[in-house]
């Protein structure tokens, strides 16, 4: 707990997202919406929507939101200056101040300010939201004012939005202190002042470990900016496997009054890309074990809600995953600060296009004209990728800016003259940082094959999937790498593993039940083996809205679903990530009625140094993971050493002919038994149990809850797809829920939805406090409840 004296600054942040109205341009009704606000979701799928699958099928449209300044924001706000703060709007956005235009707005990902004058209580904001434009998108972006909004009241003298930045210098490991340069950007009221500038650095236990301060003199209207260079003794460093915070406090002082005070979260680290030992966290080579993630969150859309990705954040992480890839556009800020707190690496993405659009239903570089952000990249990409830098200039967990996506510059003669254009913006805004943009061409033999100085022109070479192109992705790098030793290798993304989450493909192209995870085993034993090669972000982390095909929803190349769920190649990336803990996972399930004596193929995704399978009591054998046996001499040249049979993969496999019963893993680790997995053929669903991921919640916060089909013995079944009703009491309300299946294309706010391979995700929102019932029903199944208490959090 941080435990500092406030200032009497003036400052005030306020939320100011409840209390608005809503409606589509072409609806005579509005109804009451607290943002973030996402309306794509609330209305039916169609085949027909313009924004096609690119969109998910979703509506679209233009949206109007609406409310009136309170008379105690009319108060609060007398006498000083004030704004609103759009975290983010999709998009398009014009801001109405009592009927006139004051603000615009288009790229729909990044913030934007909107200064309120003269205010008084009852005058009108509304916010026109054009997403009209359609297809605009190769994915799923939803539509309206979908991230947070704040109002921010302060003094004249003030410090800018965006206006702290505080960098690591240099860290000396062996003295165990670190350099950090402070600068403050500070605008003056309407008279020429002097001001003091004061920091105090506050560690994760609330003791002050810096102070420093600086004077500066402003002249009236004008923005000054100042720095310090505090030093830090004993600093405890930021990394991936300890996310260490601290708080920097900044205060502004007039003749000896606080006029105003910001805090920001900074954690101290070095980060740097170099040619021969990859990524360098505090001088340490780290390898990013990456994802890419879209920003949606399934049944929310795109509507942020800082729980809902602690959830799914906190999966990747026990899975192993350290970095992320917003892709590809500027996320959340909400998602940065659980990186910070989670101890991500990640790579910040400004666009997916620059001039040349793409088309966005095929995927394909489009020709002629296509909306999207391209439209707007002449008169706006300077200052849409200046706004993401300052806003995220103080996460820690940033650690790589991009400036694109598969750009198709990158094969045009001026590619590289934009590189340096927008590369230059990124390093005049942040000299700690490099720059990267992931090129999917570079090993292409059509005309669309990257430009050498294009790519020479980057810090840090982003490569996507090399391996369309020729047939082993990997020999690609030191191929580079020899031709350009200087290079700095980033894997920007590649292929995950995919597929639907407990969908079994029988006799699949590995000549049984799929191993989608093939692909990735060979790229990782490189980039594992290959110190210059940084890490990779897969694609996809999570699946996404978007991006397919009708009948579907979505797209599933995650580790996870879009309800949250675990697949099979989850486990495989734990078993390769995380060294923690023990994976000993099987697959697939063991309910096959009608296959008996059909070989079956069992796959186990494992950090066991051996597996044992045994099927009703019967070993099939025991498997290894180290490479192919040599039958080595052990101390004489006849002692031949004793081998198991062992496989090349990252995975083990046992072709078995299927009998119901028990399958059953014993994992060894130096010998010794470390896990035991067992599957069984389940009896039929009887009944429902449901978990909340956390049993408290305050107001406003969102419930998730797991809900899964059970045996007469309390066995999960993993085939029961029956409907469930949810029902919600006291002081919540119901938000919807989502199974992950991406062809169930009915809406997800509905109060009723089908189990998919057994599982279900609901989610509620505490609205105050008491106790909260949500009880789930199915017509032949015994109902679950999962009871939450509601209240309010003590006070940090
Ligand atoms: C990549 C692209 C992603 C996504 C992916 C689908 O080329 O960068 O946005 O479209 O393909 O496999």
């Amino acid at each position: 707990m941080i435990i500092y004296i406030r200032g009497k600054s003036m400052r005030e942040t306020i939320p100011f997202n409840q209390g608005w109205s809503f409606r589509l341009e072409d609806e005579d009704t509005p109804r009451a919406v607290t943002l973030p606000h996402d309306w794509s979701v609330e209305y039916d799928l169609s085949e027909a929507s313009p924004t096609g699958g690119g969109g998910g099928y979703a509506k679209a449209g233009v949206g109007i939101y609406e409310t009136v300044i309170s008379s105690g924001a009319a108060d609060k706000i007398k006498g000083h200056e004030a704004y609103l703060q759009f975290e983010g709007v999709y998009m398009d956005s014009t801001v109405y101040y009592n009927g006139d235009a004051v603000a615009s707005h288009k790229y729909g990902y990044t913030p934007f300010i909107v200064p309120l004058c003269d205010v008084s209580e009852g005058d009108v904001i509304r916010v026109r939201v054009d997403n009209s434009h359609q297809p605009n998108s190769r994915w799923y972006t939803g539509s309206g004012i979908y991230r947070n909004v704040s109002l921010v009241i302060h003094d004249g003298v003030h410090i800018v939005p965006w206006g702290i930045k505080c960098m690591t210098s240099r860290i000396y490991p062996e003295r165990g202190s670190a350099d950090l340069l402070i600068s403050a950007e500070i605008c003056a009221g309407e008279e020429d002042v002097t001001a003091g500038v004061y920091h105090e650095i506050y560690d994760a236990e609330g003791k002050c470990v810096s102070s420093s301060g600086i004077a500066i003199m402003l002249r009236d209207g004008e923005v000054g900016r100042c720095e310090v260079r505090p030093q830090i003794k004993s600093a405890h460093l930021w990394s991936d496997d300890d996310p260490y915070l601290y708080t920097l406090i900044t205060r502004v002082k007039v003749s000896g009054e606080v006029i105003d005070e910001a805090v920001t979260k900074i954690g101290i680290r070095t980060a740097t890309f170099d040619a021969d030992r990859g990524f360098l966290l505090n001088g340490r080579s780290v390898k990013i074990k990456g994802m890419c993630l879209h920003h949606d969150s399934g049944l929310f859309g795109a509507a942020s809600c800082r729980e809902v990705w602690e959830r799914r954040l906190s999966k990747l992480r026990d899975m192993g995953c350290n970095g992320i890839r917003c892709s590809h556009n500027p996320p959340d800020p909400l998602l940065l600060d659980l990186c910070d707190e989670m101890g991500f690496l990640v790579m910040d993405e400004a666009f997916d296009e620059w001039y040349l659009t793409k088309h966005k239903n095929n995927n394909y570089y489009s020709e002629g004209l296509s909306y999207g952000s391209g439209m707007f990249f002449d008169t706006d990409a300077e200052s849409d990728l200046r706004l993401m830098i300052r806003r995220d200039y103080n996460h820690p967990s940033v650690v790589l800016w991009s400036i694109g996506n598969e750009i198709p510059e990158q094969s045009s003669a001026d590619g590289a003259d934009i590189v340096r254009f927008l590369q230059g913006i990124c390093h005049e805004e942040d000299i700690s940082r490099m720059v990267t943009c992931a090129c999917d061409n570079i090993a292409s033999g059509s005309t669309a094959c990257a430009m050498r100085e294009f790519e020479n022109a980057l810090d840090v070479v982003g490569y996507n999937y090399v391996g369309r192109w020729r047939e082993r992705a990997e020999t690609f790098y030191d191929e580079d790498r020899r031709l350009y030793p200087a290079r700095r290798f980033c894997g920007s993304e590649n292929p995950s593993a995919g597929g639907d989450r407990g969908v079994y493909r029988k006799n699949g192209p590995f000549g049984g039940y799929d191993t989608a995870t093939l692909g990735h085993e060979a790229l990782w034993r490189y980039t594992a083996s290959r110190d210059f090669v940084a890490g990779d972000f897969l694609w996809t982390g999570i699946d996404y809205l978007g991006e397919t095909r009708w009948p579907r929803r979505g797209a599933g190349c995650g580790a996870i679903d879009t309800a949250g769920f675990e697949k099979d190649s989850y486990y495989y990336f734990r078993s390769i990530w995380n060294s923690n803990d023990v994976t000993l996972h099987l697959l697939p399930h063991w309910n096959h009625a009608g296959s008996e004596g059909e070989f079956i193929r069992v796959v186990c995704y494992t950090n066991c140094d051996e597996a044992e399978l045994f099927i009703n009591g019967k070993s099939a054998g025991r498997r290894g993971l180290a490479l192919p046996p040599r039958t080595g001499a052990v101390n004489n040249w006849y002692e031949r050493s004793g081998v198991h049979a062992t496989t090349n993969d990252l995975h083990l496999v046992w072709d078995i002919p299927y009998e119901a019963g028990e399958l059953r893993a014993v994992g060894y680790k130096d010998e010794k038994e470390a896990a035991v997995t067992v599957l069984e053929t389940v009896g039929d669903a009887v009944s429902l149990s449901a978990k909340a991921w956390h049993d408290e919640a305050a107001p406003g916060e969102i419930i998730q809850i797991e809900v899964e089909a059970r045996d007469e013995a309390g066995r999960f079944t993993p085939l029961c797809g029956d409907e469930v009703q949810c029902v919600v009491t006291g002081p919540a309300e119901y938000i919807g829920m989502d199974s992950g299946d991406l062809s169930d294309l009915s809406k997800m706010n509905l109060p009723a939805r089908k189990l998919h391979a057994g599982k279900l995700f609901c989610a509620v929102r505490c609205t105050g406090e008491g106790g909260i019932c949500v009880k789930f029903t199915s017509e032949h199944l015994t109902p679950a409840v999962v009871k939450v208490i509601a209240g309010f959090h003590p006070a940090p």
